[in-house]
């Protein structure tokens, strides 16, 4: 099952850069708002949305120019699949906030693990017709998640990008 792991990698990496997009919107000073303010919180900006959506579709168009043999679906449709994976994980983003604000979680406070999967379960409800994975697949996809995104937020709290540790 381990040689499957760069396959898995490779064909998550337009959720994973997806969700790492967000957080860099603050560097631009120009129009943005909340997506709702109520049910997800100030932080939950509409531009994050489409960085995260546009860095996906950039991911799903520079995996079809490389055309790795290692790759577990066609890219033929790149934009869609894109779009897909951008849309899913960054709604999958917004549905864990709405919860998290629902039951008094603060933005930004852990919530463990679903801040660490919900852009992966979101990403994976939009891509997963398309594709041929294992239960065993999804398993791993989850596992090796769950951790990089532990350790790609603590290096980006260190980096200065988060503001917070989780
Ligand atoms: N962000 C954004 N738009 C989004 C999602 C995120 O602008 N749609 C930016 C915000 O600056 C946010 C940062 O990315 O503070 C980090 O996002 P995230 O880790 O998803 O938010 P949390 O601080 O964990 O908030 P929550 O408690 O709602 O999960
Ligand atoms: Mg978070």
């Amino acid at each position: 099952m381990l040689f499957r792991v760069p396959q898995l990698v490779y064909f998550m990496a337009p959720a994973y850069l997806a969700n790492m997009a967000p957080p860099f919107v603050r560097y631009w000073k120009g129009w943005n708002r909340p997506i709702s303010r109520r049910w997800l919180g100030t932080h939950k900006t509409v531009l994050g949305f489409v960085a995260g959506v546009l860095t996906a579709m950039l991911v799903t168009f520079v995996q079809r120019r490389l055309a790795w043999s290692g790759s577990i679906v066609a890219y033929d449709e790149w934009a869609l699949l894109g779009v897909l994976f951008g849309v899913g994980a960054m709604a999958g983003d917004c549905a864990k906030s709405f919860f998290k604000r629902r039951l008094g979680v603060e933005p930004g406070r852990p919530w463990i693990p679903f801040d660490q999967l919900d852009f992966v379960l979101g990403a994976l409800a939009l891509v997963h017709a398309r594709v041929a994975l294992a239960w065993s697949d999804i398993l791993a996809i989850l596992a090796l998640s769950f951790c990089g995104h532990i350790l790609v937020n603590h290096l980006g709290y260190w980096l200065g990008v988060r503001d917070t540790r989780w």
